[in-house]
């Protein structure tokens, strides 16, 4: 049975059989041992000299181990249950000489340098039990409301998306390509017979599916050779991409604002053993940091607010003039001023509408047409697109969405402004010379709604293996 499972139905003087991990020893007669299965440990208790001496020398923290004995209740403070151990075996003894993971605060850096064994700490095996019921959860709410999930793929031949630089694929000789008579590198003879990349994004494949499926979303991998080392920036993250046909960017909106609230909801409800610990973990950072920079509010007073409270939704032109008559602005606080349409919004803005004017989440719609993906659909004004980008306090952008273009004629006039080639892309272009209609999407960035639940403050530590520049190692 796992700790959590006995936890609950506690099977109190029976005899139970446990596994796991030790998590620390006291006085040769304590074992904390936890299995993973929750952030609770559940304790071993040994009889004094009821076992060799050289057992008990190899019950070190991170020693896999199995024990069977008598469950009971507690006596002692801080648990209800205890095992009154009868017989116990060492599977896999841990050198408390070698063994990294102490019983003791290691900082997140030292965590990161040893992820491979960072999963054996309270704080990231709370962390990634969240994200699997995270992951549980998106699928949930999209299948509750009849989307299908559709797999797309990975290596892709198109490189129009846009969304960022791309990773090449290449099965090639690097040290001695084929050449065509110009000299150049010939991609006919690579493995596809064409240039290959690893996919930005799954988007279009969600376009051309919920033409036939009427709504899908994607949950994949997907991949940015962007050379940006920020703590909100991966190389390798993972994307939740809804396709909806016959969609406006109202219901684009209200979809997305429904997928985050449910999406925290289910973790406060299912998760809640790990939130509090993650709670008490930010707590303990910010007090490292000076008064006026800690969070006002709790861990789960921020997911509570962002489920209870409606999202700020206002048009892009609306945020500029409340950006160009800020304190920060006039005082020149901004790195990148803020003059007026068309200026790209960058995350110190974002932060601002965020944190300090709005204090709630905000959906920014209607960007310049410039400054978003050829894809995204022109509105009346032709200056601007049905955009969406989600704006959440402490993450920036957390969702990136649009109404997409459904006019074949406006489509391949974008599609020319952006210098994107026709023939490429005949087989997208498809969707809208047979049946086209209005339909909108979006992309969530599942690590950043990992950052925001789980109050992480990089990027990094809500991955397994985090993929940036510089770094894959593991
Ligand atoms: O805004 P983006 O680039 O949008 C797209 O890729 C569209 N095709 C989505 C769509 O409409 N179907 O990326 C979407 C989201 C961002 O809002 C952000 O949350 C996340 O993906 N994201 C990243 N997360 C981690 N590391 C990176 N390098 C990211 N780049 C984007
Ligand atoms: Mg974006």
């Amino acid at each position: 049975m796992s700790i959590k499972e006995l936890i609950v139905s506690k099977p109190l003087e029976t005899k139970i059989e446990v596994k796991g991990w030790v998590r620390s020893f006291r006085n040769n007669q304590f074992i904390a041992l936890n299995d993973g299965s929750t952030i609770n440990n559940l304790q071993l208790v040994l009889a004094l000299d009821a076992f060799d001496e050289e057992i008990l020398k190899k019950i070190n923290v991170g020693a896999s181990i199995v024990a069977q004995g008598i469950l009971k209740e507690s006596l002692g403070k801080g648990q209800q249950i205890e095992l009154i151990v009868e017989e116990i075996q060492i599977v896999g003894e841990s050198d408390p000489e070698k063994y990294p993971i102490q019983p003791k605060k290691h900082s997140l850096e030292f965590l990161r340098e040893n992820a491979h064994l960072r999963i054996r700490t309270n704080t990231f095996s709370a962390i990634f039990r969240v994200r699997h019921h995270l992951t549980f959860a998106i699928h949930k709410y999209f299948n509750d409301l009849g989307f299908f999930n559709i797999h797309s793929p990975i290596i892709t031949g198109s490189d129009a998306e846009g969304a960022g630089e791309m990773f090449q694929v290449t099965s090639l000789n690097y040290d001695n390509p084929p050449k065509d008579e110009a000299g150049n590198i010939d991609f006919s003879k690579d493995f596809f017979g064409k240039k290959a990349h690893l996919s930005v994004s799954g988007q279009l494949h969600a376009e051309l599916a919920a033409m036939g499926l009427g709504k899908v979303y994607t949950f994949g991998p997907t991949f940015r050779a962007e050379n940006s080392n920020t703590s909100r920036h991966l190389s390798e993250f993972w994307m939740i991409e809804p396709e909806a046909a016959f969609m406006d960017l109202n219901g684009d909106m209200d979809l997305a604002e429904g997928m985050l609230k449910y999406c925290i909801q289910y973790i406060l409800d299912y998760c809640m053993d790990d939130i509090l610990f993650l709670q008490d973990r930010l707590l303990e950072e910010e007090k490292q940091k000076p008064q006026n920079e800690r969070s006002p509010m709790s861990l789960i007073d921020k997911l509570r607010f962002c489920v209870d409270n409606e999202y700020q939704r206002l048009t892009y032109t609306e945020a500029i003039e409340i950006l160009k008559n800020s304190q920060p602005n006039k005082k020149g606080k901004f790195v990148y001023p803020i003059t007026g349409f068309g200026a790209d919004l960058q995350s110190e803005h974002e932060r601002y509408l965020v944190e300090k004017h709005f204090q709630k989440p905000v959906i920014l719609i209607n960007y310049p047409k410039e400054i978003k993906a050829f894809y995204m659909r022109l509105n009346e004004d032709q200056k601007t697109v049905a955009a969406m980008d989600i704006l959440f306090p402490g993450i920036g952008e957390m969702v990136g969405g649009s109404q997409r273009e459904e006019r074949l004629d406006v489509l391949l006039q974008k599609m020319k402004d952006f210098g994107i080639h026709e023939e490429e892309m005949s087989w997208y272009l498809d969707t809208r010379r047979f049946g086209t209609n209005p339909h909108a999407g979006f992309g969530l960035g599942f690590e950043r709604l990992m950052m925001f639940i789980t109050g992480m403050s990089n990027i990094r530590d809500v991955i397994p293996f985090a993929r940036t520049p510089k770094n894959c190692e593991f």
